[in-house]
């Protein structure tokens, strides 16, 4: 069907099928604020930006850009563009204060409303159950790299179906497992700011178990017709040459941090090379008999977050390092091109590299790019207006990959931009502006940004703009 409404369109006209979705996203800590009402309880990024060093000029998300009070508004910016979905996450902690026991309704009302004035203007809500906030409580206890944490996570995953599975469209259980578990316990930059090698390859178990385990839980509680599905920030990995090292060396980083992923959730099992290469560390004995026939559970949709290639290259990374075990076999070369303003090279080939990999590997399971974009360092000028001009070339060269991709048999269903607005970005704090809508975070005054004009132009048309 997508094939046919693209070979409709003329040559020059990048043109995508009439049901495709179109989104932004966002995350909880990054926009919510509101950080302690209603009885929510600090998470792990709470304790971690409160922690000197770990986050830029000691920002936090107590405020962000203040969504929390700020809803209504926002979702009549995400109307006014035109948006047909919208991909952001529950807050762990607001709903189950401390990641145990029973909800909070006042947590909970937040997202009712919220779902309510997304479906009242005929958007459809994405809710991603996890986006790196675990209540602390549950890191005091272990963390990720304890099995308990997966069970947890199950149950507030049925406190979130009950509250919401009648109106929901999709569910993702995790945004970035990988993230979560590397950046957060092996190389300690996320939080918890852990640098534990060995913790970080349990917590990406957990992570799966956490994610079948949800699974489960969505398909007795959510609606029936409620689309399931999971978020990887895949490694667009590409060997510097083909010299056995450099390609051994993309083949370990593919084992850590695509493999360790796609190959329980859609195989039911670890990929050997990955158990092999890290036996040093592990004996893998945490993964349990019966667990992954529950991480491999089918769902419906892979959601991919992309934002640049990763070239690799025989040699060593330094410690800590978010890679366990491959850190003395490989180095990252920094691709050439353009950059962001996060230094990441501008290169929507990978994006396309990624779809038509998936195309072949998992032929059935349809794709949503559940976050793309770019942060530059945009501003409003005199007048009010924010030109973004390097925001909107870097949006339309990966548009074009996707539908390329899409043109070439990927099952692509639809595309986030990440991000709606700026926000709290992790470790950079409030300095990097992902945002198609900017945020003067001491006023908390929204204004779009011209990508998010360009961006409303699309969506309306269904394509692309003629350069
Ligand atoms: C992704 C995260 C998202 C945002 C973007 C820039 O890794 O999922 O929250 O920070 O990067």
């Amino acid at each position: 069907m997508t094939t046919l409404a693209l070979h409709n369109a003329t040559a020059s006209e990048v043109a995508f099928p009439p049901t495709f979705r179109w989104g932004a996203a966002t995350a909880a800590y990054q926009i919510e604020g509101a950080a302690d009402e209603d009885g929510r309880t600090p998470s792990i990024w709470d304790t971690f930006s409160r922690t000197p060093g770990k986050v830029r000029n000691g920002d936090t998300g107590d405020i962000a850009a203040d969504h929390y009070h700020c809803m209504r508004e926002d979702v009549a910016i995400m109307a006014a563009l035109g948006l047909t979905d919208y991909r952001f996450s529950v807050s762990w902690p607001r709903v189950q204060p401390g990641g145990r026991g029973p909800a909070s309704q006042k947590g909970l009302d937040f997202y009712r409303a919220l779902v309510d004035e997304l479906l009242a203007k005929g958007i459809r809500p994405v809710l991603t159950l996890y986006h790196w906030d675990l209540p602390q409580e549950l890191e005091d206890a272990g963390g990720w790299p304890q099995r308990d944490t997966a069970q947890r996570f199950a149950d507030y995953t049925a406190l979130v179906a009950e509250a919401l599975g009648d109106r929901v469209h999709t569910w993702t259980t995790l945004n970035e497992p990988w993230c979560a578990a590397f950046l957060g316990y092996a190389e300690g930059v996320h939080a918890p700011g852990r640098t534990e090698p060995e913790a970080a390859l349990r917590a990406a178990h957990h992570l799966n178990l956490a994610h079948g385990l949800a699974v489960d839980v969505l398909r007795e509680q959510a609606h029936p017709s409620a689309e399931v599905s999971l978020t990887l920030n895949l490694a667009a990995v590409r060997p510097l040459s083909d010299s056995p090292t450099d390609t051994d060396a993309a083949r370990r980083i593919d084992a850590l941090a695509n493999r360790i992923f796609l190959d329980p959730v859609f195989h039911g099992r670890y990929p050997q090379d990955l158990r092999a290469d890290t036996a040093k560390l592990t004996d893998w004995s945490f993964v349990q008999d019966g667990d992954l026939p529950i991480i491999s559970r089918p769902i419906d949709s892979l959601g991919i977050n992309y934002y640049s290639p990763t070239m690799i290259a025989a040699g060593s990374h330094p410690l800590p390092s978010p890679w366990p075990a491959a850190q003395e076999h490989v180095r990252f070369v920094p691709a050439p091109g353009p950059r962001t303003a996060m230094d990441w090279p501008v290169d929507a080939d990978g994006l396309h590299e990624l779809l038509t990999r998936l195309r072949d590997e998992l032929p059935d399971t349809p794709l949503l790019i559940t976050e793309n974009g770019a942060a530059y360092d945009d501003y409003a000028d005199p007048t009010g207006a924010v030109h973004d001009p390097e925001r909107i070339t870097y949006l339309r060269s990966h548009l074009q990959a996707v539908h390329r991709a899409m043109a070439a048999g990927a099952d692509v269903r639809g595309y986030f931009l990440w991000s709606l607005l700026d926000n709290f970005e992790w470790a950079y704090g409030y300095s990097k502006r992902f945002g198609i809508v900017h945020v003067d975070f001491a006023t908390q005054r929204r204004t779009p940004k011209d990508s998010a004009l360009w961006y409303a132009d699309v969506v309306a048309q269904g394509r692309l703009p003629h350069d």
